[in-house]
């Protein structure tokens, strides 16, 4: 009949509390939302392009081959020290970051991110920084160092057994 009809019955005053109750709080996490792009700075937008693995592949072996300076004993990984406004490429797989980087402080480099296999997130903490890095995919990233020391970058995306352990390095000079 259609006086049972849910939505002929008054609306009982606890059930509108929590409504209004669940409808303030979406309005919080979504001013939150635009508080945290416009003035947390982070999540930037970046240029993204289409690659495959062995298209960046290639690139960053050229990179590599180019630029190493040194190799990391503890995780036999390149340090690679490319000049100043350069494209400088990073790979991120199960479950490293490759190479390592050595920046010079108050430089531009254009960052090109790419994963070889499945998601990762990037995130460099003294830029702010906190990405996806999705495979198929090429984001590129403007990073200005503007302080010197040995920062890491951690895999912000879960992505199995030793995604703890995926942590890359970044020298500023
Ligand atoms: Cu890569 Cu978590």
């Amino acid at each position: 009949p259609a006086d049972r009809l849910w939505w002929k019955h008054p609306l009982d005053r606890v059930e509108g509390t929590w409504i209004a109750i669940a409808f303030a709080w979406c309005m919080v996490m979504f001013i939150m939302m635009i508080y945290w792009h416009a003035y947390g700075r982070q999540n930037l937008s970046t240029e993204t392009y289409k690659t495959t693995p062995e298209k960046f592949s290639a690139k960053t072996q050229a990179m590599v081959d180019k630029y190493t300076v040194r190799t990391e004993t503890d995780q036999k990984i390149p340090v690679v020290a490319p000049p100043a406004d350069v494209d400088v490429y990073l790979i991120a797989r199960l479950w490293s970051w490759w190479p390592m980087l050595e920046l010079e402080k108050g430089k531009t480099y254009r960052l090109h991110l790419t994963a070889m296999d499945y998601n990762h997130g990037f995130s460099l903490q003294p830029a702010n920084i906190n990405i996806q890095v999705v495979p198929g995919y090429e984001h590129v990233v403007k990073v200005t160092p503007n302080q010197s020391g040995t920062f890491s970058i951690v895999c912000n995306e879960y992505c199995g057994i030793n995604h703890h352990t995926m942590v890359g390095r970044i020298y500023v000079k």
